[in-house]
């Protein structure tokens, strides 16, 4: 039940305003005091506080309203709490695994990771992937019909350096590790090399012009090579758990972009500058000039965006493209976008950046082999090993396969969880050993809770044969504990309403965490399991009801809800 829209019925023919005016008037006061909702009389005539009177007298209330009460200008409305128990556990109880999913019917494309195969994911990958997959996930909860998709780009100058290192220095060595790594180290090594040879980055752009003109050898090596890549980049989305419904390759399209480029050079759209390069001029926004085809003939970047946008919109009929592309390329964004709606394609509205800034790691922590950042692979590794020392230390009695399961599932959400927490504009440090805690903001202290609710019901199974119901007396939830714990559950369908609409999916994780410190709070004060039948079954509902909305809040983000732990 939404009381909001609730209140407004009630005040529309009472107040002779409409939906639309009363709408941004009808809030929660700042002080819970105050009530739940509080309507300001300003609009009702001259002497607002006269008007207050007037309106409480008028009000015939319902069942939901306990009481209203005048406060200056202002009416005040207390809510039930007995009703507000009543409605949000019986709500849960009868949605489950649905409490929180919403109507909406769009065909929203989410691109995310999108990597280049010249070496492994890195860190801030692993934050790309954790944004685009909650993000996925809440949009679908919101019942969207959402397309998961990446574009890896294989085609390129960066893919040319591992090759050219590779067939240098390789001598057609088969790979003697994981494979996108094995890769990843001719690039470092291209990279050691150019720097005491310069003709190396002049080569590697041969190469690249060969590749465009279907040169067999260089085909065959880029071929070989960028498998290799993809292969590995497959098996570290499988440990991470996302997974894309189409996943795009740059070098099967991008001379489509080139003939969008050339179309536009003929319309006047671009010009060719003295490199004899297309330039798109858009200095006129702000936005300088923009190289589309290099001098060469050779594509850029951008030259796959100008066909990806209407290739994606074509295949989806979609309503929406969100990019999860880091902060790095807001320009380039900028101007893509600005080009679609010169080009006036109907979607241009339609599309969105979510950028997302750098992660680093505390200071004084090693670095990876290239000296600037640390793979995906190796940071998860390090966080399931993390993860099965604290398992160690509290379990002696499980089993091995059992051990690496939990530690994989507390990994991935220590993982995910701490990268979700901080508003993906702002740049941050990923704290490996803090993010595994089971206290403080983290995903195993939110699963650790989840847990504990499993527990209390199933110790109340054995102890006290006590079965969850709905029957049950619902006014004996009243200690202000249980009530804290209650709004927050009632909120819980708006915070991801919110996180939809925001594109923020740390609005879930703030959420859950104070629900999770609420019910703490509430199972530290309070006893479940007591001799008072009648109390016991309104709390073994309320803790079903803070289970079932952690679980269906860590599964947005991606993260398993552990029924032991
Ligand atoms: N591969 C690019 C990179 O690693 C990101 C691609 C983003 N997506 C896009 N449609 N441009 O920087």
């Amino acid at each position: 039940m939404d009381f909001k829209h609730e209140i407004i019925a009630l005040l529309k023919p009472a107040t002779k305003l409409s939906e639309e005016e009363l709408s941004p008037l009808v809030a929660s006061p700042p002080d819970p005091k105050l009530g739940d909702y509080a309507f300001p009389c300003f609009k009702l005539g001259k002497n607002a506080k006269e008007e207050a009177d007037k309106l409480k007298a008028k009000l015939k209330l319902p069942k939901f309203i306990e009481k209203v009460e005048v406060s200056g200008p202002y009416l005040n409305f207390f809510l039930s709490k007995t009703f507000l128990v009543e409605q949000t556990l019986s709500a849960i109880r009868q949605e489950r695994k649905k409490y929180g999913a919403g109507t909406e019917k769009k065909s929203i494309v989410v691109e995310f990771c999108s990597p280049n195969t010249n070496k492994p994911l890195h860190l801030g990958h692993v934050r790309n992937m954790a944004l685009g997959d909650a993000l996925s996930r809440i949009l679908a909860f919101r019942g969207n019909k959402v397309h998961p998709v990446e574009i890896i780009n294989d085609r390129g100058v960066h893919i040319c350096k591992s090759m050219l290192a590779y067939e240098r220095w390789g001598n057609s060595q088969k790979p003697d590790k994981k494979t996108d790594h094995f890769v990843g180290d001719f690039y470092v090594l291209f990279a050691t090399k150019a720097k005491e040879d310069e003709h190396l980055e002049q080569e590697a752009q041969e190469i690249l012009i060969k590749w465009e003109h279907g040169d067999k050898k260089v085909l065959a090596l880029w071929k070989k090579m960028n498998k290799w890549v993809v292969d590995g980049f497959r098996q570290t989305y499988t440990k991470f758990g996302v997974k894309f419904e189409k996943e795009y390759f740059e070098s099967d399209f991008y001379t489509k972009g080139k003939d969008i480029a050339y179309d536009g050079l003929e319309k006047g759209f671009f010009v060719k500058d003295e490199t004899g390069a297309i330039v798109a001029p858009l200095d006129d926004f702000g936005l300088g000039k923009k190289v589309i085809v290099r001098g060469d003939g050779t594509a850029v970047y951008i030259t796959q965006d100008l066909h990806l946008a209407e290739l994606r919109y074509q295949e989806f009929k979609c309503d929406q493209q969100i990019y999860v592309v880091a902060s790095e390329q807001n320009l380039h964004f900028k101007q893509l976008f600005k080009l679609m709606e010169l080009f006036q394609r109907p979607y241009a509205k339609n599309l969105y950046h979510l950028n997302y800034g750098l992660v680093n790691l505390p200071t004084g922590r090693m670095k990876s082999r290239e000296g600037t950042v640390v793979d995906a692979d190796d940071i998860m590794e390090e966080m399931f090993g993390l993860a099965e020392k604290e398992i160690r230390a509290r379990y002696t009695e499980l089993s091995e396969a059992e051990i690496k399961k939990r530690a994989h599932d507390i990994g991935i959400s220590a993982l995910r969880f701490y990268m979700l927490r901080v508003d993906a504009i702002k740049e941050m440090i990923f704290n490996p050993q803090e993010s595994i805690s089971f206290e403080g903001e983290t995903g195993p202290y939110v699963q650790y809770t989840h847990a504990r609710a499993c527990s209390i019901i199933r110790k109340a199974a054995e102890k006290a044969s006590a079965k969850i119901s709905l029957k049950v007396d619902f006014s004996k939830l009243k200690e202000k504990e249980e009530l804290a714990v209650v709004k927050l559950l009632y909120e819980f369908p708006e915070a991801v309403s919110k996180a939809a609409e925001l594109y923020k999916p740390h609005i879930i994780t703030s959420h859950l965490l104070l629900l999770a410190q609420r019910f703490n709070e509430f199972y530290h004060a309070q006893q479940v399991i007591s001799d008072d039948k009648e109390l016991m079954k309104a709390r073994l509902l309320l803790v079903d009801g803070v289970r079932q909305v952690l679980a269906n809040g860590l599964g947005l983000l991606g993260i398993t809800a552990l029924e032991e732990m």
